[in-house]
């Protein structure tokens, strides 16, 4: 397999809270068009490892290195402006403003991109219909089901086109109808060039996938792109 650009990359990464390692030294390196399921139990560290991934959180010791820029060497500001142009999130329980529209909660999706309100909107719009909702622009999330909210997340989540998408266990809430179809706009979202990186309790869903990470007390317990004696297929020569 030939090399990939890496997007994100951890080396020897902690992440202490008092009286536990949420990690314990984590390696990984996410290339650029990868899909990839984390699974491990709960309380191995998954979602610490996304948030840093994602830099809603900085390690406590270790490297990140995200679309190659050193998290620890950029201020408070640039970080969000890397976030707001790199990295999307989606939430099992969707994170959606109950009381703004499908279109103003994807809309807002762009609040700091420079954008003006009627851009904002239009691609809003765009990227609902593109994941079926074109005829909900202006349901507010009760009027939703789980999966259309789920749905909105994700349109929220891509609507400034960023280069990665990390998803902490995006159809844990869900029917697996519902879930069927999160998983199905993700592969669409990969086939079209996101760097997807999904957090799951489904055996089924992470086995879809072309490549599986287990965490176990804060580790790596496995890697299937891990080569015997060799490093990381997405940073191998
Ligand atoms: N904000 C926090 N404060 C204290 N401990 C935390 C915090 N977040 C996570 N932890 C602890 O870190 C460990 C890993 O948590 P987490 O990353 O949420 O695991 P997972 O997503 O795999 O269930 C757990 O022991 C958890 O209790
Ligand atoms: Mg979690």
């Amino acid at each position: 397999m030939t090399a990939r650009e890496p997007v994100v990359e951890l080396r020897d990464v902690t992440r202490a809270y008092p009286g536990v390692a949420a990690l314990a030294g984590v390696d990984l390196t996410v290339g650029r068009g990868e899909l990839l399921a984390i699974v491990g139990p709960s309380g191995s560290g998954k979602s610490t490892l996304l948030n840093i991934m994602g830099i809603l959180d900085r390690p406590t010791s270790g490297l990140v290195r995200v679309d190659g820029h050193d998290v620890a060497a950029l201020s408070d500001r640039g970080l969000a402006a890397l976030r707001a142009r790199s990295i999307g999130f989606v939430f099992q329980h969707f994170h959606l403003a109950e009381s703004a529209t499908a279109l103003d909660n994807v809309a807002d999706g762009l609040l700091y991109s420079g954008r003006s309100r009627t851009e904002r909107r239009e691609r809003g719009a765009a990227v609902l219909a593109r994941v079926g909702l074109g005829e909900r622009l202006h349901h507010r999330p009760h009027e939703l089901s789980a999966g259309q909210k789920q749905r909105v997340a994700i349109a929220r989540a891509v609507v400034g086109e960023p280069g990665l998408l990390l998803a902490d266990e995006p159809t844990g809430a869900l029917d697996s109808a519902s879930g069927a179809a999160v998983m199905e706009l993700l592969h669409e979202l990969h086939a079209g060039g996101t760097t997807i990186v999904v957090i799951t309790h489904d055996q089924d869903i992470a086995a879809s996938l072309p490549r599986q990470v287990a965490m176990l007390d804060g580790r790596v317990r496995y890697d299937s792109a891990a080569r015997p004696g060799g490093r990381e297929e997405a940073t191998a020569c």
